[in-house]
């Protein structure tokens, strides 16, 4: 089937879609939780349309899914005094109960989370085209992702539950909260990547405030009453609107003391200059990325296609780790082209629930005329578009384009695209390549495809202070969840992983005393009568 024919039939009538997976009546979301309520907002909503479209007699019809409350500043800053009051200073309920109890609150919560399981991959497919696989994939890792902070905040907790002797002194020294954090997520995880700094900022007994991504609204909606029911009042508020409405009166107040972003480097900067007291606030960012493949002249072809063809499109591109540009030697680049156009070939576009399915719409409105824009301004100046079809569009579904040669005078060649397109620079010397990372002004992650030992060892000695991730013969990814997720430059500020970001919500706190019989006597004491919650030797098992 030739391109122009998929997007033809690319999107279906209404009676196409399977029963299960249609959509239903437009949700109107009024509602948002502010210290163990659902408050109902009756201001101004924001429109949710879906990046698919039906088909139809009059033509293409986007669909809408509903509605969100445009919250104002003012509603804003009252969610965040209810995250302020639940921590009270330190004093709060939260910041002060056991470990123990604190798993149990969030073991309660995923216990919900799972009930939701069906409306919440549903609502990823229909509101940011996320294949019905990696829908679900990313529900799953998100519940495993939870399971896996608990057993590491047990273990963290077991290694605290002992007290250290050294230089006659004695220490106790644990991890406590950090105060009031504000999280935000990406579109494109908007569960998975919000989850991920959400659920350890709570389970470490900070309080929230949490404002959902500005695609994949919608899916947030079946959580909040578990949510509401599985925390005390004001531990985790969930507000919604214009980020600029909204989070700058946030920052603004000075009352935040964790900000966990994930978005762009600008937006990022934008928002902690706001803070009037900015070496208060702590920061996990998660930033533009523009990860550079690497092809060798000796390499393993086909296993390097295989890998920069779901590194480059797995989710239309729309990845912080995706392959961004590849650099290909010159005595591979034709075959290389051959190799990836026929692989692209073979993805299928169509309806997130659709079996097989690869390629689907974009959720970002405006995204096909920049990508079209990028694509052209290649095209101008020299490079062609290998693949049959490449750069086909229609309505918000732009089927993926192989560009090559890209040269440095090219948009393409620094920004980062987001999307389905697949910068190719053939190079002859790897210096040049080097020189590209080096100054380039991210350093997530990158590629190197090759089988040459010397060159690989080179290669990765030249970048490892450069990137926090260097994939060998391997696609750039986050996971597995246990792994350091980091960056350098504009890509990330501090680590995650499962453990790490237990760490990032928290500090260490001692308890020391000199250690003599009089103290000795006095901890024993403390300990024996459960007078304090932090002097403890409890072990969770
Ligand atoms: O968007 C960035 C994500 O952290 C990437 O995660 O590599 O598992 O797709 P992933």
């Amino acid at each position: 089937m030739t391109t122009a024919s998929q997007l033809e039939h690319l999107f279906p009538t209404l009676a196409e879609i399977p029963e299960r997976y249609r959509p239903g009546a437009p949700i109107e979301q009024r509602e948002y939780l502010v210290n163990g309520e659902l408050r109902r907002w009756d201001g101004p909503l924001a429109s949710v349309r879906s990046p698919i479209f039906l088909a139809g007699e009059q033509g293409d019809q986007q669909v809408v899914l509903g509605s969100t409350p445009l919250l104002d500043a003012e509603a804003a800053l009252i969610a965040l005094d209810a995250a302020v009051q639940a921590y009270d200073h330190g004093q709060g309920l939260w910041p002060n109960l056991r470990v123990a109890e604190r798993i149990q609150h969030v073991e309660g919560f995923l216990a919900r989370m799972r009930e939701q399981r069906e409306a919440v991959v549903r609502l990823l497919m229909w509101e940011i085209g996320k294949n019905l696989k990696d829908s679900e994939k990313e529900f799953d890792r998100t519940c495993d992702y939870i399971v896996d902070t608990i057993e590491s905040l047990k273990e963290l907790d077991r290694r605290s539950s002992r007290f250290e002797l050294e230089q006659g002194t004695l220490g106790q020294i644990r991890r406590v909260p950090l105060g009031v954090a504000l999280c935000m997520g990406p579109y494109n995880y908007p569960l998975n990547e919000t989850f991920t700094t959400l659920i350890p900022a709570l389970i470490m007994g900070n309080t929230v405030v949490f404002k959902p991504a500005k695609f994949g609204v919608l899916l947030i909606r079946p959580l909040l009453e578990a949510f509401r029911d599985s925390f005390p009042p004001g531990v985790i508020n969930i507000i919604y609107g214009r980020g600029r409405d909204t989070v700058s009166a946030l920052m603004a107040s000075g009352k935040i003391d964790v900000f966990a972003f994930i978005g762009t480097h600008k937006g990022a900067a934008d928002l902690k200059k706001l803070h009037p007291r900015p070496h208060r606030l702590r920061a996990a960012l998660g930033l533009d990325a523009k990860n550079p493949g690497i092809v060798l002249p000796q390499v393993d072809l086909d296993n390097a296609v295989s890998e920069a063809i779901t590194g480059a499109l797995s989710f239309n591109g729309q990845r912080c780790t995706a392959l961004k540009i590849i650099f290909v030697h010159e005595d591979v680049l034709d075959a290389f082209l051959a190799k990836f156009s026929a692989a692209l070939a073979a993805l299928k576009p169509g309806m997130p629930w659709d079996e097989g399915v690869a390629l689907t719409p974009l959720p970002e409105p405006g995204k096909v005329d920049y990508l079209n824009g990028l694509l052209d301004d290649a095209v101008a100046k020299g490079a062609r578009v290998v693949n049959p079809g490449g750069g086909a569009h229609r309505q918000s579904f732009f089927y993926p384009a192989l560009l090559s040669p890209v040269t440095p005078a090219m948009r393409l060649y620094q920004e980062e695209q987001f999307g389905p397109l697949v910068p190719v620079v053939p190079y002859r010397e790897v210096k040049e390549v080097i020189d590209y990372v080096l100054h380039s002004d991210y350093g997530q992650q990158l590629s190197i495809f090759g089988n040459d030992s010397a060159e690989v060892g080179r290669l990765v000695d030249a970048f490892v202070n450069q990137v926090g991730r260097i994939n060998i013969n391997a696609q750039c990814q986050r996971g597995p969840d246990s792994f350091p997720f980091n960056g350098r430059k504009n890509s990330a500020e501090g680590t995650l992983s499962v453990q790490d970001a237990l760490r990032v919500f928290s500090i260490r706190t001692l308890v020391a005393t000199r250690f003599n019989p009089e103290n000795k006597a006095l901890v024993s004491e403390i300990i024996r009568n459960r007078e304090s919650g932090f002097i403890t030797t409890d072990y969770i098992f």
